[in-house]
């Protein structure tokens, strides 16, 4: 197994009862191989001890630049150069209005101005104070400046009122820092908007029912011998967990994969084309979406021997083949009112059109084409490059995480339900 690359996170920590929290951010992410160095502004030492991120950190926590226990004399700036990305949590009013005006009084909010990485903030704070015009003046102007925001979510607060200002899940920030972390080592550019942490919470697609197939079919030659391909299920498995986010219900009908399914999606094994045709006609009538994400062999051998094949004297042996039933053709064929049908095509030339014919042929809303040869698209990886392409439209897009295509692809398919 590959290893996984280092991330250095700057985690800063205000003074609110939800600081405790950020040790747990911390935990989290040290467990995705993140090298945490922790700042906290001395509000935050009130609720915990900076004792406590020494010993889960193994490195001085900077309060105070001054302090002549600091053995950095400028701490701020090499703090500020050595992070990938700064986190904030919880962030509160007062740090929201520092960052937002530039105010550079004490470690934390001089290291802000002096970074150059992507910020995230979690805020927790009290609703009235979430609410004021001036913290929502100063939220608008941090997200202008390129701030990426982890909303806090509604529920009961520290201060026992039930509103908007509670520190968002922990799990939900570690996550969101890993995705802004992958992309910006992808992309090398601040390519995250506030706009695609959002989208995590959005569950836009409730209410709607995705079966997907995904990975690879193996057909049977023999006991021993099969044909198949080199499909990870990586492309299908991101389509499953971003469509599960967004508040679908998601049935994934798997062929042979390298990666485990992401959780909270129904798992169907199927390892032939067959299987994979009989799961997806069982699950079709209770689903609204069909994504066929699987690279499902075109041909089977005719017959399958009962036993092993033994070698002859001769130098060539013919295998026999027959088609495959094509699942996405006859879920297309077979749809009622409600369902929305989306293909994949791997080309590796005349892409486009190749996608196109294969829309009208099999009857399709989408189709996700892309060229295998590319650099980043080919099986495996984990990025792709694709065209998404509906009869009224076609959408080029870069080098993109799967994840990330998952959800361009998903934003589509709304985009033909809401017509
Ligand atoms: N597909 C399917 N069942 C099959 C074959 C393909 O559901 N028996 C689906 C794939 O999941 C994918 C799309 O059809 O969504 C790919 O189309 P296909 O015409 O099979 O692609 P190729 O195998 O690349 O075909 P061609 O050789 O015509 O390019």
């Amino acid at each position: 197994m590959s290893e996984q690359k280092k991330y250095r996170v700057g985690l800063g920590v205000c003074g609110g009862i939800a600081a405790y929290k950020a040790i747990e951010a911390l935990r989290l992410l040290q467990k995705q191989n993140c090298e945490v160095s922790v700042a906290m502004t001395k509000h935050a030492t009130e609720f915990v001890q900076p004792l406590t991120f020494r010993a889960l950190t193994d490195t001085y926590v900077l309060v105070d630049d001054y302090d002549e226990s600091n053995p950095d004399p400028i701490a701020h700036i090499n703090f500020s150069q050595n992070i990938d990305l700064l986190l904030i949590v919880p962030a509160t009013a007062n740090i929201l209005a520092k960052f937002a005006n530039g105010i550079a009084d004490d470690f934390l909010s001089s290291t802000y101005l002096a970074s150059n990485a992507p910020v995230m903030v979690a805020p927790a704070m009290n609703v009235s104070m979430w609410n004021h015009a001036a913290t929502q003046r100063n939220i608008e102007q941090l997200k202008a400046d390129g701030v990426i925001f982890v909303e806090p979510v509604s529920g009961e607060l520290a201060c026992k009122t039930v509103g908007t200002g509670k520190l968002e899940d922990v799990e939900n920030i570690a996550e969101q820092v890993m995705k802004v972390l992958s992309l910006e080592s992808i992309v090398q550019s601040p390519i995250v908007s506030s706009t695609q942490d959002s989208r995590l919470k959005t569950l836009d697609l409730k209410g709607e029912s995705l079966l997907i197939t995904v990975g690879g079919t193996r057909e049977a030659i023999d006991p021993v011998r099969f044909i198949s391909n080199h499909s990870s299920g990586k492309m299908g498995f991101a389509v499953a967990e971003a469509a599960q986010k967004r508040g679908a219900k998601v049935t994934v009908v798997c062929g042979v994969t390298n990666v485990e399914p992401p959780e909270n999606v129904a798992v169907v094994k199927a390892i032939s084309a067959q299987e994979m045709f009989d799961a997806v006609m069982q699950k079709l009538p209770e689903s609204s979406v069909f994504i066929g994400a699987a690279a499902v062999a075109d041909y089977r051998p005719k017959q399958i021997a009962e036993i092993k094949i033994k070698k002859t004297v001769n130098d060539i042996f013919n295998l026999e083949l027959e088609k495959t039933p094509d699942i996405l053709a006859n879920v297309a064929a077979n749809r009622h009112e409600k369902l929305l049908v989306v293909g994949f095509a791997a080309e590796t030339n005349d892409v486009v059109n190749y996608a196109k014919s294969k829309m009208e042929k099999k009857n399709l809303d989408l189709v996700v084409a892309n060229d295998i040869t590319q650099k980043g698209a080919g099986f495996g990886s984990d990025t792709n490059i694709a065209t998404i392409i509906s009869r009224s439209n076609q959408i080029e897009l870069p080098l993109m995480p799967k994840r990330e295509l998952a959800d361009k692809i998903l934003d589509e398919v709304l985009k033909l339900r809401a017509k």
